[in-house]
């Protein structure tokens, strides 16, 4: 895998590489997107590939001008419209009717199709010399931690992937919102740095939450975003007792606290995380990643505050926990 810098030599080659059917990862502000021709069937193969992703799971399109939107979607209703004008470039994706010609492979056979133009000055020259929509889920395996470094992806991906562009680390670290405006009301598919309720003041409504059992969304699988080392999501006051209870039978664990570390840490591996929730979603995937290195039974996490702030890091560690996710005693 070919490592590039962002000069406009290195965005013209990795442009190049799409235009041939190749697999570019680059960066996004949220996390780093693994990039292929959305209209071309063959690189679509070959994405899904090498994420090892089922073939009726969609991917976002990335585009670098909200104008293009129609080439893509059928019907773009006014609050799209409203909400790219405030949000794009951002972290906010946009589900909505799908043009015709767009691929099956690109909306897993769905009748929608996910939008978005991603807030980072590589991606945004990526596309404008590319001069198409790239197809780009986040560039890891399917089902694990999104990467957000140049560095994570080739640890990663190696040699299914033809080039990564690195832009330095990404500044959100959670993969977009994703709201669907295909249906008869606004739905959040996925939290993320634009909440709920700043998306609701720009539509004048409120946005209804995800359906259970809804659409075939890989993010809305119960574990996606799982690290490799078990996830225990465990209430702020319980943690010393859970942490206690595995040192005392000599278990090596890993700890994530907003607070600081209780007095005895022998046998722990323990993590401040920052109090700010942007922060704390910007470093996650990160640490995460470390604690996979550290050969731990499992990783102890607070549980985050309950607070509307929250609600995307909340919905990635509840993620990661899976059906782990109760409290230990
Ligand atoms: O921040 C992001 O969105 C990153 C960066 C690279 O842009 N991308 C990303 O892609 O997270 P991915 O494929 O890992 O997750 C995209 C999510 C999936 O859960 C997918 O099912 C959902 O978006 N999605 C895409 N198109 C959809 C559609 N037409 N209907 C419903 N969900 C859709
Ligand atoms: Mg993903």
């Amino acid at each position: 895998m070919a490592v590039y810098g962002s000069t406009p030599d290195d965005i013209a080659r990795a442009a190049g590489i799409l235009r041939a059917g190749g697999l570019v990862a680059f960066p996004t502000e949220t996390v780093y997107g693994l990039g292929a021709d959305a209209r071309s069937a063959r690189a679509m193969e070959r994405l899904f590939t090498a994420k090892g992703r089922p073939a009726d799971h969609p991917v976002i399109v990335h585009l670098a001008r909200a104008g293009a939107v129609t080439v893509w979607a059928r019907e773009v209703p006014a609050p799209a419209w409203a909400l790219a004008a405030r949000f794009w470039p951002g972290p906010l994706t946009l589900v909505l009717k799908r043009a015709p010609g767009v691929l099956d492979a690109v909306t897993g056979g769905q009748d929608t199709v996910g939008l978005r133009i991603p807030g980072h000055p590589v991606a945004l020259a990526l596309l404008e010399a590319f001069g198409g929509g790239l197809a780009a889920p986040s560039a890891n395996r399917f089902g694990r931690v999104s990467p957000t470094t140049a560095g994570h992806v080739t640890t990663e991906m190696g040699s299914a992937v033809d080039a990564v562009v690195d832009g330095g680390p990404c500044a959100v670290g959670l993969e977009s919102t994703i709201l669907d405006l295909s249906g008869e009301i606004p739905r959040l598919l996925r939290p993320g740095a634009v909440s709920a309720d700043a998306l609701a003041e720009v539509i004048g409504s409120p946005v209804a939450g995800r359906a259970v059992g809804g659409t075939r969304t890989p993010g809305g699988l119960p574990s996606h975003y799982a690290p490799d080392t078990p996830v225990l999501l465990v209430a702020a006051a319980a943690l010393d007792a859970a942490v206690r209870a595995r040192t005392a039978r000599n278990e090596p664990v890993a700890v994530l606290s907003i607070g600081p570390p209780a007095g005895d840490v022998q046998h722990v591996r323990w993590e401040t995380m920052p109090a700010d929730p942007r922060e704390y979603g910007r470093v996650l995937y990160a640490r995460l990643r470390e604690i996979d290195r550290w050969a731990c039974c499992c990783v102890l996490i607070e549980r985050p505050p309950a607070e509307m702030a929250w609600e995307a890091v909340r919905d990635r560690l509840e993620r990661a926990a899976g059906e782990g996710r109760v409290d230990p005693p």
